[in-house]
């Protein structure tokens, strides 16, 4: 039974505010009280798509407070949550969709929403001394995710002059997900002395990857095949390389043309590329380099774009939707019948509820889109992504670089999670994608 829901703003990995909720429970079985907590992330590219970050624009954080959301917990939500069953996780996130009542989650947020989504999840799991994973995925959960680990970091992450924004890695090869992370570390401290014998900065962009000045997208991708080469590691057979280009960012309506502003400024000429021209780069690039996952290749409205993309790329590479989808079920049908993309990245603050956000992740297992569990660039030390990667056997995580507290917290998360398992614990390598 819950008995309170509160809620508080605390910072997120950029300094920003965010709003973490506790829903505490009492157990009519054994007569204890349990909480359970959860952190709402944020993120800087946002899709226009997602539903509504609920931010005060007030003169204090230069408008980034979240008091009105917590107060949308604290006033609105808790007295009609108070004496229900914490174990009634659907009602209570219908509950909460309902009592916001918009399409996006405009009147309450969908930062207050989803704080008292996740930590009654999270109460219950403890009342019932069940660990997260287990509690939302039942007995089948036990598939640990392949990281998709973002090593270097451009776009809206980084001041830096790469253009893309994420350049991540994914070991394949790894026979469980500690020895994956291994790999992933390994190579990272690889590409840092990389970055140091060419004189290019080992400072960190916002989801912990470096942020060296390289000119365009081949000369990422070829500094971290060296990287993975110098780790004594095969690139494109043992670890293989995924982009996040967030194209959303770079296209400009007015000329109907994705412009790249770090590239131009470095060759000293205006590059600027259609959307016919972006498919045949990411072509190129995709037979240059070993690259096996694309993530948002074209613009968040290009449905036409992103039919010819996955027509001529499909087979070949994942193409995964983040700022097409946002974890919304609506995009994802609308995607998925028209064929466009292959797979999903799940960002459980774009929905705002953990119910809408499996229900994304069950529509794209159903209709054989591979899944991506994901943070934001801003982050806390919440790691519920961790366990609902394991619960929902999402089979891929992206959450970052091995560096900075918020990213590492889920990776050690996960290790927790697969000693816990034991025998039961499976990685699946390459058969996380139905690419190759
Ligand atoms: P965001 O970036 O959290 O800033 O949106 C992550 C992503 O685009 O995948
Ligand atoms: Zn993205």
């Amino acid at each position: 039974e819950i008995k309170s829901v509160h809620a508080r703003e605390i910072l997120d990995s950029r300094g920003n505010p965010t709003v973490e909720a506790d829903v505490i429970v009492l157990s009519h079985d054994d007569g204890q009280w349990y909480t359970g907590t959860a952190a709402v992330p944020s993120g800087a590219s946002t899709g226009r798509f997602e539903a509504v970050e609920l931010r005060d624009a007030e003169p204090r954080y230069f408008g980034l407070g979240v008091q009105h959301a917590v107060k949308n917990v604290n006033e609105k939500i808790a007295p009609s949550l108070e004496g229900r069953n914490a174990l009634d996780q659907i009602e209570i996130d219908r509950f909460l969709v309902e009592l916001d009542g918009t399409e996006n989650k405009e009147n309450l947020g969908a930062n207050a929403t989803l704080s008292v989504s996740l930590a009654c999840a999270k109460a219950a799991a403890r009342a019932l001394s069940m660990p997260l994973y287990r509690y939302v995925g039942g007995t089948g959960a036990h598939l640990l995710p392949v990281p998709m680990m973002n090593i270097l970091n451009g776009g809206k992450h980084a001041a830096n002059t790469v253009d893309f924004q994420e350049f991540m890695i994914m070991p394949v090869c790894a026979d469980s997900f500690s020895d994956a992370l291994r790999i992933c570390a390994e190579i990272y401290h690889n590409l840092k002395k990389l970055l140091q014998e060419k004189g290019l900065s080992t400072g960190v962009g916002d989801e912990g990857g470096f942020a060296p000045d390289l000119p365009d997208a081949e000369s990422v991708l070829t500094m971290l095949v060296d990287a993975i080469r110098a780790s004594g590691y095969k690139p494109g057979e043992d670890v293989w390389i995924a982009m996040d280009a967030a194209s959303s960012e770079l296209y400009n309506e007015k000329t109907d043309m994705y412009h790249f502003p770090g590239e131009s400024s470095l060759k000293g000429e205006e590059i600027i590329r259609s959307t016919d021209e972006m498919i045949a780069y990411f072509e190129k690039l995709t037979q240059d380099f070993p690259i096996i996952s694309i993530e948002d290749a074209l613009a968040e409205d290009d449905w036409e774009g992103w039919q010819k993309l996955t027509e001529r790329l499909g087979g070949k590479v994942q193409l995964v939707g983040d700022d097409l989808f946002v974890t919304n079920k609506k995009r994802l049908a609308a995607g998925i019948k028209l064929g466009t993309a292959s797979s999903i990245l799940v960002k459980v603050n774009q929905i705002g509820t953990l119910t809408e956000a499996f229900e994304a992740v069950e529509l794209a297992q159903k209709n054989n889109y591979t899944t991506v569990m994901s943070h934001r660039s801003g982050e806390t030390e919440d790691t519920t992504i961790a366990d609902l990667a394991v619960a929902w056997n999402t089979g891929q995580i992206k959450t970052g670089a091995p560096c900075r507290s918020d990213r590492v917290a889920k990776y050690n998360r996960l290790l927790r999670i697969e000693e816990e398992l034991g025998g039961a614990a499976e990685y699946p390598g390459l058969t996380a994608f139905h690419v190759q």
